[in-house]
């Protein structure tokens, strides 16, 4: 009998302790919560962004329905969340003006479909989060020019999703070291501001928690570099956005565990599309690289492959969270991965192929309601362009009135 509906009965645990630099609830009480994330829309969502990002975006959606307002009447006491599909970071990287007009409407039909946003009535209850399309919003191009004359190059170029990019770009090998090595001369300006703008994203709303997987980690920490300098030279104006890190951090390749599940590797058996169909789904997970041990036990150093699927599995059983305490808020009920092995062991579980089965069955689930609620919105374009165009003008009266505070800052208001 499967042990799926049995493994959603064991013994679960929180993973509360992992959810990034948060804490303790009584610092987070006093502060406004405002929640910003972004996501590229370069294709259809992956496991990986769905299980590290997507699916908190939905749990703090339901958080911060249920949880009790701060003081009434100041500005500051508002609640407010808020997601973007980042055209402006797409376009770092070469793209087909079809293929991403077409991508970008994907992207909103994806996160509807997986219940980010306004959910089915656009008049639905307040609070729910804005839903935009960040190209739509000028200020975010506005505010990340004055972060430019705030950051220096050197921090930019340390920055490892620049230096990733560099070494797939060249040849990896560095001329001497007076002289532009090839990979720069190929990549552009745009691509090395690209933390940059990732901060004016979040600090354009005065974001104070951006909850995101492992690999944004470095970006986070640059955003509040910026924050503190801007603040420093022109008087406070933003708070110091703290990192969300999901419960499933990073999901990893299918095909090569040592890399994370990612959009843009050449293999596409590499990741499971959010989209995909339950047989494309059991064939990448059948073709999943494991290891020669034919036991199931969590050892995410030394067995990345099993301890992948294992992940995938305990993050599959998250239900979404009811309201309750923010500082927990992307705490999942996830089964934890070597609670899991133990449980898979005692059933008689061995072999990778009966666990493959179970991980396939149990993707095949979550993703189920997700890929039919996509195949209808993608065709109601008229309902697309309405929740965008809510969107829009929801973000863009926050963002006009921080970019007035700025530029009176800065000195660069009417004169
Ligand atoms: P991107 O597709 O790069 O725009 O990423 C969107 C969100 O998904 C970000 O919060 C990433 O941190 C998260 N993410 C992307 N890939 C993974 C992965 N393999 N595992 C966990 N989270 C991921
Ligand atoms: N850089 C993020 C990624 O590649 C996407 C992103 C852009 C983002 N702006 C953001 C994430 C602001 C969080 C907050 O995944």
């Amino acid at each position: 009998m499967t042990h799926w509906s049995t493994l959603q009965r064991i013994t679960r645990r929180s993973y509360a302790q992992s959810s990034g630099n948060i804490t303790s609830s009584d610092s987070i009480k006093k502060q406004r919560r405002v929640v910003f994330s972004g996501i590229q829309p370069t294709g259809i969502p992956h496991l990986g962004n769905y299980l590290g990002a997507i699916q908190n975006w939905v749990a703090l959606q339901h958080k911060l329905a249920g949880s009790p307002s701060l003081s009434a009447d100041s500005v500051d006491s508002v609640q407010k969340i808020l997601f973007s599909i980042v055209g402006l970071h797409a376009i770092t990287m070469p793209q087909d003006p079809k293929v991403l007009k077409r991508e970008r409407r994907e992207s909103l039909a994806c996160l509807l479909a997986c219940g980010v946003g306004p959910g089915g009535s656009l008049e639905a209850a307040k609070p729910r989060a804005t839903l935009f399309f960040q190209e739509e919003v000028p200020e975010h191009a506005e505010l990340a020019w004055y972060f430019n004359t705030l950051t220096g190059v050197g921090k930019l170029q340390r920055m490892t999703t620049w230096k990733s990019k560099l070494a797939i770009a060249g040849d990896g090998d560095k001329c001497e070291h007076e002289e532009i090595s090839k990979a720069e001369e190929n990549l552009r300006l745009g691509l090395l501001a690209y933390p940059v703008l990732q901060a004016a994203d979040i600090l354009l709303y005065k974001a104070s928690h951006v909850p995101v997987g492992e690999d944004q980690q470095q970006h986070l920490e640059l955003s509040r570099d910026i924050a503190d300098s801007f603040n420093h030279r022109f008087g406070k104006v933003f708070p110091l956005p703290q990192t969300m890190i999901t419960p499933t951090k990073r999901v990893l390749s299918l095909t090569d565990p040592a890399q994370k599940m990612s959009k843009s590797a050449p293999n596409p058996s590499s990741r499971i599309l959010i989209t995909d169909t339950p047989e494309q789904i059991r064939k990448k997970i059948k073709g999943a690289v494991t290891d020669n041990d034919r036991s199931i036990t969590y050892d995410p150093v030394e067995r990345r492959g099993v301890s992948n699927l294992l992940s995938i599995l305990g993050a599959c059983h998250a239900t979404t969270p009811t309201a309750g305490n923010f500082a927990t808020s992307i705490s999942q009920e996830d089964i934890h991965p070597d609670i899991l092995a133990a449980e898979l062991t005692r059933q008689g579980i061995s072999g990778h192929a009966q666990l493959k089965g179970i991980v396939a069955d149990a993707i095949i689930e979550k993703l189920a309601p997700i890929r039919a609620e996509y195949a209808r919105l993608r065709e109601d374009v008229p309902y697309l362009r309405q929740v965008a165009a809510l969107g829009r003008d929801e973000a863009r009266d926050a963002a006009a009135r921080t970019m007035a505070e700025v530029r009176r800052k800065v000195g660069l208001d009417a004169i």
